[in-house]
């Protein structure tokens, strides 16, 4: 059996253009434009690749968006006393900073100092804090992404056994937190596998629904995928150049010989990146709506 591909670029561009009439009809009847701003600190280049195709699509949706590229060398009292200005600015509604961010910067004291309202990203204490209640105004946008395919896909979570790969903060412990939800979409049976686990294999092979987000280029073999499961792959790893002098991209699952077994899949690239963006643009015009008194909390 080959499995079905789960197209994040095909699912993005319907979000994008469902956000693309919202926006519209929020610039006409209210007069409210949404605005993102993106800081990029240095020149990491998988982050400016990002930052970039953030500011691409929001522009497209028809957002106000502003780039700020800000040197290496920027100090951390800087960074703070540019996002306070931006905390204050009307016309921004969301702030995402890149990570990572310089070593000489401080992250967490950087994730404290957005205002929560503005924090499009869900990284701030109390966002994580509220999406763990299941009272989120912004879910992290990786794991909301990931959600997403899963509904739209028409994969049942309800009662599924999930098994994730990963704990970081940014992925594997808030899917963990979503998918666990008492709510549509989620309601699922979770398990954390981490660098610690035992016996990895035989929790992987439990998953009705198995996400991967652990940054170890095709370590999930076919072996450790039960027959006819859903296979969503986070990593994004960099493995050389492609003839055109592209980025070549692989995930964190042998997707050749994994397809053969799951019975649904997600390509790299192709399919939760694009859903990472689309979220972000979710988020930043929940917040607008938010700002003007449109959406309650
Ligand atoms: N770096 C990698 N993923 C992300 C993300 O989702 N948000 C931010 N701000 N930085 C990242």
């Amino acid at each position: 059996m080959t499995a079905k591909l789960i197209s994040g670029v095909e699912i993005a561009r319907q979000i994008r253009e469902e956000l693309k009439g919202e926006t519209g009809r929020l610039k006409e009847k209210c007069k409210v434009t949404p605005g993102l701003v993106t800081i990029l600190v240095g020149q990491n280049p998988a982050s400016m690749s990002y930052v970039t195709a953030k500011q691409k699509a929001a522009r497209e949706i028809g957002f106000h968006s502003v780039q700020e590229n800000q040197p290496e060398t920027m100090t951390e009292y800087e960074l703070l006393a540019l996002i306070e200005r931006y905390n204050r600015d009307p016309k921004i509604h969301g702030i995402l900073v890149q990570l990572p961010l310089p070593r000489h910067i401080n992250e967490t004291k950087v994730l404290y100092a957005i205002d929560p309202k503005k924090d499009v990203d869900g990284f701030h204490p109390l966002n994580v804090g509220k999406m763990v209640i299941g009272e989120a105004d912004y879910l992290p946008c990786t794991p909301a992404g990931i959600q997403q395919l899963l509904i739209r896909s028409g994969v049942k979570t309800d009662g599924a056994e999930v098994v994730i790969v990963g704990r970081s903060n940014i992925v594997g412990k808030p899917i963990a937190n979503i998918l666990l939800q008492k709510k549509p979409g989620a309601n699922a049976t979770v398990t954390i596998c981490h660098t610690g686990t035992k016996e990895m294999a035989s929790h992987t092979r439990r998953a009705d629904i198995l996400i991967v987000a652990a940054g170890r280029p095709r370590s999930i073999t076919a072996d450790m995928v039960k027959e006819g499961a859903v296979v969503i792959d986070v990593g994004v790893n960099r493995i050389g150049k492609t003839p055109d002098g592209k980025a070549l991209l692989c995930g964190d699952v042998d997707f050749d010989a994994v397809k053969e077994k799951a019975g649904m899949i997600t390509p790299v690239p192709g399919g939760v990146g694009p859903m990472t963006i689309t979220m972000l643009m979710m988020n930043t015009l929940k917040a607008a709506k938010l700002a003007a008194g449109i959406e309650s909390r």
